[in-house]
């Protein structure tokens, strides 16, 4: 998504816009550029495509370009290619009205069209450029910015959040919005403006949430309303109450980037809380080898993605510790007449630690005399505090809904589970464990660079946000993040998934593919593969839109509309890498419909209740 900010006041503007920039990089962009008026009202532009370090280079940050009045940019290509041509801001013929917006002129063809019938030429093939100069037709026409918006604002459909300058006003900006996002703050003799709360929290509290259709017109460290009438109208000056963890954003506009984001650093912790020099020491837990060594089998229970989470550790433990291992809803467990022999490990796997369902399964088994270990993240939980053992995921608080950062260190629990019980039981050379043990430290940087490629991601989801329908599939380990990846989707973008095993599909739920249906498919379990392919193929063939996560250096059939590519690692841990660019997607598509992503409809952080 773009992001816009604007600035004028008692200080130098271009400093003040590439910081502001800086708080609205986590919206996705691919190139960026500033605009400042200069003491005589000459309007400066300088652009740059790629990342806001490559326009800093070019403006020497900011110093390069005098001026106390600006606006600035980052543009998430919607129309036109990411180029410094195609990047914000835009001006008119010369450079006397220039402007950033975030949004999407739908008819900005036709009105493209009838500029030109009017001799209007255009450089770009942005609709900003359209935009930009239709504000200036009609400023030539009335010669007044708050006549020329609203007129604009009459002709245009779509969304937009607009800044503008005109070199007739200097030292004012004008704005208006519809439909995308925008905030006003002032403070002191100054005022700014941007796409998104972060970008001026370091300057002011006091923000004015400007609605749809309304102008803003900020100048002399003041901001004036209006509405298309160009009638004052009054817009409530708020204060930022947001608590300390809100403001912990960092500038992501939600918890769930944030909490994406933050996923290098929660597995690096985790994989540090008990790997030392080596060795997987789980005195920690006060769980000795021996006891480990004791148990003959394991039960996982969880919800969610904790069950999810769970469905990993049991392909990653039975093929390392050669040790049987079932995997079961919690909310089935505790009703389940279960035939435990009473020598199983049952192991919790809870984020909160407060999920009545897991309370419950754990209770059970402890009622049926079994040990208990629980995998959570939040320390002092009820379930922390009920079992016999317990391994603190270290994902810090979890704000957003949908679990992100907690999930990939409850993988890393379970690798670091299964090494352990493989060593114990003697069940791997000590060389394959030290190999695990040291492909476990790569993966922070392995996600890192999934995370570089997010605008890929965004891309995609830009363009499936009217989907309906869609299918995840996998085998194996890929299976479990299929189940994941679905469950992503389902509950922040409000989109039908279902993940299936991929030998499953054919035995019914392929009747339900048709054209454009979109079907993911996880690719990183050697051997399996070709065969989860062809079942894709099979969704082809019935005109479904493939999309894959796969490993950076598999060979793939050309028919694959998107493919997400990830560092190799052991196949045990490829769901640490297979998993983001699904949450990214489900992310990205949630913005894109407009939903509350952290916290989605129907939803809770803890389900306390059955
Ligand atoms: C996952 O994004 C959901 N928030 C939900 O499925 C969650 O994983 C489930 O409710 C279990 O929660 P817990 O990990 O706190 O026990």
């Amino acid at each position: 998504m773009c992001g816009i900010v604007g600035y004028t006041g008692r200080k130098q503007a271009a400093p003040i816009l590439l910081e502001g920039l800086t708080k609205l990089e986590y919206r996705g962009y691919d190139s960026a550029g500033v605009a400042v008026s200069d003491v005589l009202g000459k309007i400066v532009i300088a652009k740059a495509q790629g990342k806001l370090e490559v326009l800093k280079e070019k403006i020497d940050g900011g110093k390069a370009i005098q001026g106390k009045c600006g606006i600035g940019h980052t543009r998430w290509a919607t129309h036109g290619v990411p180029n410094e041509t195609n990047a914000h801001p835009h001006c008119n013929d010369d450079s006397t009205i220039v402007a950033v917006h975030n949004g999407i002129i739908e008819n900005y063809a036709e009105l493209k069209a009838k500029l030109q019938r009017r001799g209007y030429q255009f450089y770009s093939e942005t609709d900003t450029e359209v935009a930009t100069k239709l504000v200036d037709y009609y400023y030539k026409k009335y010669g007044e910015p708050l006549k020329a918006i609203s007129e604009f604002a009459l002709r245009v459909r779509g969304s937009y959040a607009l800044a503008v300058m005109f070199s007739d006003y200097k030292g004012e900006i004008f704005a208006i919005r519809k439909d995308s996002p925008m905030v006003i703050g002032t403070s002191g003799g100054d005022c700014f403006l941007a796409s998104d709360v972060p970008a001026l929290l370091k300057y002011t509290k006091h923000v004015y949430y400007i609605e749809n259709l309304q102008i803003a017109h900020l100048f002399d460290g003041q901001a004036q309303f209006f509405n298309l009438d160009r009638e004052p109208v009054g817009v409530p000056l708020t204060e930022v109450t947001w608590d300390a963890e809100a403001a912990e954003k960092d500038g992501y506009e939600h918890y769930m980037l944030k909490e994406i984001h933050e996923q290098p650093r929660v597995v690096r912790d985790t994989v540090g809380y008990l790997l030392h020099d080596g060795n997987i020491d789980f005195s920690e837990l006060m769980l000795t080898d021996e006891a480990l060594a004791g148990f003959k089998s394991i039960v996982v229970v969880g919800c969610g993605s904790a069950y999810h989470a769970g469905v990993v550790m049991q392909y990653v433990i039975e093929d390392l510790a050669r040790i049987p291992v079932r995997v079961e809803l919690a909310s089935e467990f505790r009703y389940r007449t279960l035939n435990l022999r009473g020598d199983e490990l049952v192991i919790a796997i809870s984020q909160s630690g407060e999920t009545a369902d897991t309370i419950a399964a754990l209770r059970e088994a402890k009622a049926q005399g079994l040990k208990t270990l629980a995998v959570v993240n939040v320390v002092g939980s009820t379930i922390a505090r009920e079992a016999d053992y317990v391994f603190y995921t270290k994902a810090g608080p979890e704000i957003s809904v949908a679990t992100t950062k907690a999930y990939s260190a409850q993988l890393i629990a379970g690798y670091l589970i299964a090494i352990k019980l493989a060593e114990v039981r003697g069940a791997v050379s000590s060389e394959y464990a030290k190999a695990l043990k040291a492909e476990l430290l790569l993966l922070p940087e392995k996600i890192e660079s999934i995370l570089a490629e997010q605008a890929s991601v965004q891309q995609f989801a830009f363009h499936t946000m009217d989907k309906k329908d869609a299918f995840f599939i996998g085998r194996g380990i890929d299976y479990a993040v299929s189940m994941e990846g679905s469950l992503k989707l389902k509950e922040i973008s409000y989109i039908h998934s279902e993940a299936y095993a991929a030998g499953e599909l054919k035995h019914g739920a392929i009747s339900l593919v048709e054209n454009g249906t979109l079907v993911f498919g996880v690719l990183t379990q050697e051997g399996l593969i070709a065969k989860t392919v062809s079942n894709l193929l099979e969704t082809k063939s019935r005109n479904a839109r493939l999309a894959v996560v796969a490993f950076e250096d598999i060979e793939l059939p050309q028919v694959c509309e998107k493919v997400f590519s990830v560092p190799r690692t052991d196949s045990h841990f490829a769901a640490s890498l297979s998993v983001i660019p699904l949450q990214l997607y489900s992310y990205y598509l949630s913005v894109s419909k407009g939903n509350n992503v952290d916290k989605p409809r129907n939803l809770a952080k803890s389900v306390t209740v059955e």
